[in-house]
């Protein structure tokens, strides 16, 4: 075991993890955030993308030792006082989630996109969710929601 200190969502954590331990089961099964999902688990679907120190990131291939020291931002930072984002916001204004598996890590992609860039072009939207799969084939609506969330 190995104790680590990183921050998720601003409050700061220090946990024995095993070296092996996946961020994405520190996340969920160690943590309870379980809003960030499993997809492939090898870093081709996006559902499991959280936000590391400003970069959108798949967790299912970062080791929870690799987090010391670092900021996390899952989809339960998103909002605050009970308010939505204004991405979350938009998502629900343009129907932009229909099962609702790959909406987490859309989100934070998109998140990680605007956190950098606020007045994205369609094409670096498209270019931030690329490695976001939707098997709802819902990514006009969702790049509708985040230029319109640009937008402010
Ligand atoms: S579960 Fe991590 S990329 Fe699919
Ligand atoms: S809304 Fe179902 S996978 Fe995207």
């Amino acid at each position: 075991m190995m104790l680590i200190q990183f921050k998720v969502n601003g409050k700061s954590y220090s946990i024995d993890v095993c070296p092996t331990m996946r961020l994405l089961d520190l996340l969920r099964d160690e943590l309870g955030l379980t809003g960030t999902k499993e997809g492939c688990a090898e870093g081709e679907c996006g559902a499991c993308t959280v936000i590391i120190d400003g970069e959108a990131v798949n967790s299912c291939l970062v080791l929870a030792s690799q987090v010391r020291g670092k900021e996390i931002i899952t989809v339960e930072g998103l909002g605050e006082d009970g308010k939505l984002d204004i991405l979350q916001q938009k998502f629900l204004e343009h129907s932009a989630v229909e099962c609702g598996f790959c909406t987490p890590g859309m989100l934070m992609s998109a998140k990680a996109l605007l956190m950098k860039n606020p007045h994205p072009t369609e094409e670096e939207i498209r270019l931030a969710i690329a490695g976001n799969l939707c098997r709802c084939s819902g990514y006009s609506q969702i790049v509708a929601a985040v230029k319109d969330a640009a937008k402010g």
